[in-house]
C-alpha cells in the first residue's frame, strides 16, 4: 500500500483494501509472526473527541506489534487549552512519535494536519467527514460474515453525520456493492455525497423505511444518531429513536444477515438482538485490532529497510 497518510478511503484502491484486509487476516492467524516488528516504534495519538474503540484498538494493535504509545491525552490536560494551533502541536508531537493518530471534531483537520509533518498519519474521524480505518474493519467483519461479492447492504440511521457511513459508501462503491441508505429525510446522506458516489458508478438507493428492503439485504449497518452534531436540540428530538431493531424486526429478515453498528449504540439495537446469530458489532469492534495492526506495519513500512 503505498500512501504516505490515510485521511479517506476514497484513496484507497480495491487493490489497498485487499491487501490490508488479507494482512489482518494473516495476523488474526498467526499474531506471534508480528510480536516484535516493530519493537521502538511510537505511535503518538491525539484525540481531540471522545473514543473507546479506535483509540484504544489503535494503541493495543501497536503494542501487539512491538511498539508502544505517546498520548496527548485530553484536551484540558494539553496545551491545545492555551490556544496552541493543530499545525503546530502536530509538528512537535511528529519529533516524538514514528506515525500519528488523530481524531478532530473539524472536518478536514487531519488532512490539513498532514500537510505539516513527514511521518504517516492516520485520519481516526474528523467530524462528520471521513474514519477510514474503521471502514477497513468494517470490510473486514462484512468479508468475514458475508463476503464482499454480489452484496447488498443497507446502512440506516444518522446519514448526514455519519462519518463511518461516509468513508463506507465510498469503500463499498469499490466492490460494487447495491447499497440502501435508510433514515428519515432529515437525516439523509449529504447531497454531494450521493453526487460522487454516483459519479464513482455506486448503485444508491434511498428509503425511508427498512421494512420493504429488509429482506433483500445481507448486510444491515445501523449507526447511531449523533446528538453531540446536531446545531438544534429540537431537530435531534425530532427523530431520536425513530429507527430502532430489536427480534420483531429482524423477524423478516434472511436467516444470514449480518447486522453491524460501528458503536457506541444507544438505543437503535435492542440488547436481545445480542443473542441472535444476526449480531456482528462486538466481532466487528474486536476486528479493530488486527486490522489495525495490518494497517500500522504497511504505513510504517519494514524497519530493516
Ligand atoms: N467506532 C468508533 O469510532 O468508536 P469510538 O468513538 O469509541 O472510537
Amino acid at each position: 500500500m503505498r500512501h504516505d497518510h490515510l485521511i479517506t478511503s476514497k484513496q484507497l484502491s480495491r487493490g489497498d483494501i485487499t491487501e490490508v484486509l488479507d494482512h489482518a487476516a494473516e495476523i488474526a492467524d498467526d499474531p506471534g509472526a508480528v510480536l516484535e516488528k516493530h519493537a521502538g516504534t511510537l505511535l503518538g495519538l491525539l484525540f481531540f473527541e471522545p473514543s473507546t474503540r479506535t483509540k484504544m484498538s489503535f494503541e493495543t494493535a501497536m503494542k501487539r506489534l512491538g511498539g508502544d504509545v505517546v498520548d496527548m491525552g485530553s484536551i484540558e490536560s494539553s496545551s491545545v487549552k492555551k490556544g496552541e494551533t493543530l499545525a503546530d502541536t502536530v509538528r512537535v508531537i511528529e519529533g516524538y512519535a514514528d506515525a500519528l493518530v488523530l481524531r478532530h471534531p473539524r472536518e478536514g483537520a487531519p488532512k490539513m494536519a498532514s500537510e505539516y509533518v513527514d511521518v504517516p498519519l492516520v485520519n481516526a474521524g474528523d467530524g462528520a467527514g471521513h474514519h477510514p480505518s474503521q471502514t477497513l474493519l468494517d470490510l473486514y467483519t462484512i468479508r468475514e460474515n458475508a463476503g464482499l461479492e454480489d452484496l447488498s447492504v443497507g446502512i440506516m440511521g444518522d446519514l448526514k453525520y455519519g462519518r463511518t457511513v461516509h468513508s463506507l459508501a465510498y469503500a463499498l462503491t469499490k466492490f460494487d456493492a447495491s447499497q440502501h441508505f435508510i433514515s428519515p429525510e432529515s437525516l439523509q446522506l449529504p447531497r454531494e455525497v450521493v453526487y460522487d458516489l454516483h459519479q464513482n458508478g455506486a448503485t444508491v438507493r434511498e428509503h425511508g423505511d427498512l421494512e420493504s428492503i429488509l429482506p433483500t439485504l445481507d448486510v444491515l449497518y445501523v449507526t447511531r444518531i449523533q446528538q453531540e452534531r446536531f446545531p438544534d436540540e429540537n431537530e435531534y428530538r425530532k427523530v431520536a429513536g425513530e429507527y430502532r431493531i430489536d427480534a420483531g424486526t429482524l423477524e423478516a429478515a434472511d436467516d444470514d444477515l449480518t447486522v453491524m453498528h460501528p458503536l457506541p449504540r444507544v438505543d437503535e439495537i435492542a440488547p436481545e438482538v445480542d443473542d441472535t446469530g444476526h449480531a456482528a458489532y462486538f466481532e466487528q469492534a474486536h476486528n479493530g485490532v488486527p486490522v489495525r495492526m495490518a494497517l500500522l506495519d504497511l504505513l510504517l513500512g519494514d524497519s530493516d529497510e
